[in-house]
């Protein structure tokens, strides 16, 4: 995924959305944010994913997160397309769209798909998702080609991840879920770790290093 990465500052975007023009920033304000982007208006993948994400807002809201989508199509296709969105998914589009009809911020978002083609051979956008934290930076990103409809249960699962291990010295493992033991993040000695978290339990590994120890502190 060249261009801009984890940990890079997004830079400060504006564009018009289906609620009014939007500049990045002031949007996203003191907020974790997703911004996320789809090849086209008027698909059928697209119609799912963006009905799916309407159905997780009370999700996101309850963990204080805002959503931008964007694609190349104009904020009239935009509003047209909403029409059929919310009659397929049986939702209500809170979130804003933008357009992007020059590229300008899904190519500056790296969200661009060279593989996916308009009528006029110019990129279209991958299914690209950047989970950025207050500060602006990308914390995560997802990055599907337009076949695949992404989960959104494994967006919140792994914000639920970013979130927790923005306040504890904390890493989550495979397939993990919210409520189940977390990993010490190895920067914490044991020491550290008896006086940080409240459970402290080491596996005993063939290797004697101890690297893996979980807690339920979180
Ligand atoms: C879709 O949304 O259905 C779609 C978009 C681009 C490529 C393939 C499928």
């Amino acid at each position: 995924m060249p261009g801009i990465t984890l940990g890079d500052r997004i830079p400060n975007l504006a564009g018009n959305s289906t609620l009014d023009h939007l500049k990045l920033y002031d949007y996203i304000g003191d907020h974790w944010a997703i911004i996320f982007s789809h090849p086209a208006d008027f698909t059928p993948v697209c119609t799912t994913e963006l009905g799916s994400i309407a159905r997780y807002i009370p999700e996101f809201e309850k963990r204080n997160v805002k959503i931008i989508g964007v694609s190349n199509d104009s904020v009239e296709d935009h509003k047209a397309w909403i029409k059929d969105i919310e009659a397929y998914n049986g939702v209500k589009i809170t979130y804003p769209i933008l357009e992007d009809p020059n590229r300008e911020i899904t190519s500056q978002l790296n969200m661009l798909d060279p593989d996916e083609k308009d009528e006029k051979g110019r990129p279209l956008p991958s299914r690209a998702l950047h989970i950025i934290g207050p500060e602006k930076t990308i914390k995560c990103s997802f990055l599907y080609p337009g076949t695949t409809g992404r989960n959104f249960e494994e967006v919140i699962r792994s914000l639920d991840s970013l979130l927790l291990a923005s306040k504890k010295k904390i890493a989550t493992p495979a397939n993990w879920k919210p409520g189940q033991p977390v990993l010490i993040s190895p920067s914490v000695t044991d020491e550290e770790a008896k006086k940080m978290f409240k459970t402290f339990d080491k596996v005993d590994l063939p290797s004697g290093k101890g690297y893996i120890r979980f807690t339920t502190d979180v």
